[in-house]
């Protein structure tokens, strides 16, 4: 399939920083000091499993340790991390040639200087059908009981949406350890920090985290608003959920410290993790996320990942693996309006959080920033407007050249500039955001941009203003998929549909460690940033729900319940657009939007016991080893009955079609969660190019979690010169319609 290579450019900013992903995976090796004790870099350092069992971690630890360089006792500490569930191994400040020396050493698997992952709501509930006092969120209790562990960058204690009111004390299987002091309580039940370095309380000094954690489990907060935006009752999607930060970001999130991380919260008792970070594309078995989240699924504990922000472009996701739930972004309903008006009268769609109540209606001069011919000054760039007359002026900026969106409002301020204009790129089309600018501004689609630069090519005198009209609900084509959302295919594994599912990741409003407004008499603080970190935790908070409303459901159970149930088509009943104000493909939506309340009553579900992974893994062509490594067994492949990728019980087909190759069929084994007497028929939306036949024509139950099994075969017609097309295959009772997805690729 064709993979267009342009590469959405980071746009750094006060606010952006942490939401707009970097995917480079920099090994911290290569950044340190090549002398001297400063080339000491951190390993993570992978053993066969030994051959008897520990009796006690301190024996674990001990035998870890005897692998490591002799050196002079006291000299240094070189054991960073022991690992105990999620891999057989641990982290260790080595230099180049110890790591060398070490990989030679019998027992050793695999040695490698660790990466550097990246980071990747008051109205959220709402848009997603959760009210107070009625149906789902009711009848899940608001999560209650269920623990989410959130991996990010700390947390701010004393926030009131870590209030622990309503709260009951964390359930007895609870083992963490809340660090801060006087700062926990019966929501935040775990807090303790795996960042280099830092041996006090995870501290959240960036916002990512307590924004996050808040989404996925924050508490009722009345009044929350930004600048007085989006006011309302602020709430994560399970706000009887407890909460447990585990701090593993600082200045980067490194892999030993999310390893450790996963490592404690599997034994500490959590029920759901959420991690809105990642590190691209990585083979499963070198992939940490994926090595800690396999034995988390083992434990029955569910993992939510953010896709990444690297979109539009195809094959640009992280957290690929498939006992991950794989989340992209989407818009709500609600926008932040923020009107450009023209001196011709034309006025255009265009969003801001920063609304100033005093912002003149009358129009000013108009000027397009890039008028010099000048790329940087184009892009507002810092220092780029010195030369250039902004004045009182409302400018026209563009969007890229790795300038922070924020960041271009500053330089427009800083040079006298009344007022932004910023204009999207083509590549990100229609998709805007509101941010809290440091100006009177507006964020406006490429199209619109494109008309305004043609308004200023038309006259001699071009003048415009920003009509502030604050926060405005239900707009129809919501949910959007925005541009920087990560897309599939999934490189790891092109049998595997990836993302799972989209989720609102576009101008979210969540807890803040201060305000943004410059405010100090309050702790009720808020801001509204954007990303697929800020989507994953809604699913992990919606999976917190479901896991309260059926605790019985494996993790696979859960993800098959929010996939075959999520929405195909917007507000207005039309399908889900993307940036390009064109029907977003299954590559970009995945299942679809989530529908939480549906996802309560799904009626079938495709199940995966984490075992069922060894015969897929083993058909990805991965060595015994590596297999090994990610399930924690010895596994021998050639006495595995090894499945093709797509014969997982995946919720989703992903079907490689070659031009001269025949059919290929698949089998899927379907559970009974809804009546116990049930019978299915079903409807397939054929992809384009690809014949289908399902057998049998009907499946039907009798009893509770009784499984059937159905099998479907795929054909490629002659002459397709598509890359890929897409379809349904839906199971339909009489109270239900169970959605699974098809995706064909032709190679
Ligand atoms: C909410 O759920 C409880 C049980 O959890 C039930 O007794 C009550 O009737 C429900 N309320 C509504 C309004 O559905
Ligand atoms: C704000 O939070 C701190 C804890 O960080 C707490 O001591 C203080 O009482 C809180 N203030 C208000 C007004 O709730
Ligand atoms: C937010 O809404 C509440 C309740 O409707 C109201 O009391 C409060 O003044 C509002 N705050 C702002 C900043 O609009
Ligand atoms: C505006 O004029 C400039 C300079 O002549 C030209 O390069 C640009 O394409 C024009 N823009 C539009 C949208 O017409
Ligand atoms: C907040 O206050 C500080 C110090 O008074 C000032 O430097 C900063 O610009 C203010 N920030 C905003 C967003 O107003
Ligand atoms: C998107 O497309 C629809 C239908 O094609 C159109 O009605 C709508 O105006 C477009 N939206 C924008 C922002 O141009
Ligand atoms: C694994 O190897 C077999 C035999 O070479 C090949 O047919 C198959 O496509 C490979 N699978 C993957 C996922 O690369
Ligand atoms: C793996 O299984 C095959 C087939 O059962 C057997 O021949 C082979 O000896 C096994 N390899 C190991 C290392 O146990
Ligand atoms: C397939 O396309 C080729 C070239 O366009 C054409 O000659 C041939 O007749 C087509 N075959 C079928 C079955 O349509």
């Amino acid at each position: 399939m064709k993979r267009r290579s342009t590469k959405l450019v980071p746009e750094m900013g006060a606010i952006c920083l942490v939401t707009l992903v970097f995917m480079f995976i920099v090994p911290l090796a290569v950044a340190s000091k090549e002398n001297g004790e400063n080339s000491l870099s951190t390993y993570i350092v992978h053993l066969k499993k030994p051959k008897g069992v520990f009796a006690q971690a301190v024996d674990l630890d001990g035998w870890y340790r005897s692998f490591l360089p002799v050196t002079i006792p006291g000299q240094r500490t070189q054991m960073v991390f022991s690992y105990q569930n999620v891999v057989t191994g641990f982290a260790a400040k080595l230099t180049a040639e110890e790591a060398e020396a070490m990989k030679r050493k019998e027992g050793i698997k695999s040695v490698w200087p660790e990466k550097v992952y990246s980071l990747h709501t008051t109205h959220s509930p709402d848009f997603m059908g959760l009210q107070q006092n009625l149906g789902f969120w009711n009848q899940s209790n608001y999560g209650r009981g269920v623990i989410i562990g959130v991996l990010d960058t700390g947390i701010t204690p004393g926030h009131p949406s870590f209030s622990d009111e309503g709260m009951p004390p964390p359930p007895a299987k609870w083992k963490g350890k809340c660090v801060f002091e006087g700062g926990c309580n019966n929501k935040l039940i775990g807090a303790r920090s795996f960042v280099e370095g830092e041996v006090g309380p995870p501290a959240d000094e960036e916002g990512h985290g307590t924004h996050t954690a808040s989404t996925a489990g924050g508490n009722f907060v009345k009044g929350a608003n930004v600048f007085g935006n989006a006011n309302g009752t602020a709430s994560g999607m399970a706000p009887l959920a407890h909460l447990a930060m585990y701090k593993v970001c600082g200045a980067g999130c490194s892999e030993s410290a999310i390893l450790a991380a996963m490592d404690a919260a599997v034994e500490d008792g959590v029920d759901v993790l959420s991690l809105s970070l990642g590190g691209g594309s990585i083979p499963f078995y070198m992939d940490s996320i994926a090595l800690g989240a396999f034995t988390a699924i083992q434990k029955g504990v569910f993992v939510s990942c953010s896709a990444g922000n690297e979109g539009p472009s195809y094959g640009t996701l992280s957290n690929e693996a498939p006992w991950i739930l794989t989340v992209g972004a989407s818009t709500t309903d609600r926008s932040i309006a923020a009107v450009p008006k023209l001196g011709n009268g034309l006025t255009f769609d265009g969003e801001s959080l920063y609304q100033p109540n005093d912002f003149p209606s009358m129009l000013l001069p108009l000027v397009y920033s890039g008028a010099n011919g000048k790329a940087a000054s184009a892009f507002c760039a810092p220092g780029s407007l010195k030369d250039v007359d902004v004045k009182g002026k409302v400018v026209l900026c563009e969007r890229g050249g790795d300038i922070g969106r924020i960041d271009k409002g500053q330089e427009v301020k800083d040079n006298g500039g009344a007022a932004m204009i910023l204009m999207n790129d083509k590549l990100n089309g229609f998709s805007t955001i509101a941010d809290p600018h440091v100006l009177p501004a507006t964020h406006v689609g490429y199209e619109t941009g494109l008309s305004i630069q043609k308004y200023i090519n038309s006259t001699m005198n071009p003048t415009a203003t920003i009509i502030f009209k604050g926060t405005v609900l239900g707009k129809q084509t919501a949910p959007e998929v925005t541009s920087f959302s990560s897309r599939g295919p999934s490189l790891q594994s092109f049998g595997i549909l990836k993302p799972d599912i989209i989720g609102p990741g576009v101008s979210i409003l969540a807890a803040w460690p201060v305000s943004v407004e410059n405010k100090t008499n309050t702790n009720s603080t808020f801001n509204m940033i954007s990303g697929t970190s800020m989507s994953c935790p809604h699913l992990s908070g919606i999976a917190a729900l479901l896991k309260s409303s059926h605790p019985d459901w494996s993790p696979a159970a859960i993800k098959s319940a929010i996939m075959t149930t999520a929405s195909l088509v917007n507000l207005g009943g039309n399908t889900i657009v993307d940036e390009t104000n064109t029907t977003a493909d299954i590559f970009a939506t995945g299942a679809g939007h989530v529908n939480p309340s549906k996802a309560n009553d799904p009626g079938l579900i495709y199940d995966i016991q984490p075992d069922d992974y060894i015969p897929y893994l083993c058909g990805l062509n991965y060595t015994d080893e590596e297999v090994g490594t990610i399930v924690q067994q010895t596994v021998n492949c050639s006495s595995e009955s090894i499945i093709a990728e797509a014969e997982l019980n995946y919720p989703s087909f992903s079907i490689l079609l070659a031009e001269s190759g025949g059919s290929q069929t698949y089998t899927r084994t379907v559970t009974n969660v809804g009546p116990a007497s049930s019978s299915y028929t079903y409807e397939v939306f054929v992809p384009t190019g690809v014949d289908v036949s399902v057998k049998p024509e009907e499946i039907a139950f009798t009893e509770v979690n009784q499984k059937q099994t159905y099998s479907v075969t795929f054909s490629r017609q002659k002459n397709i010169s598509l890359p890929f097309s897409q379809g349904l295959l839906k199971w339909v009772s009489a109270q239900h319609d169970v959605n699974t997805p098809i995706v064909a690729i032709f190679e």
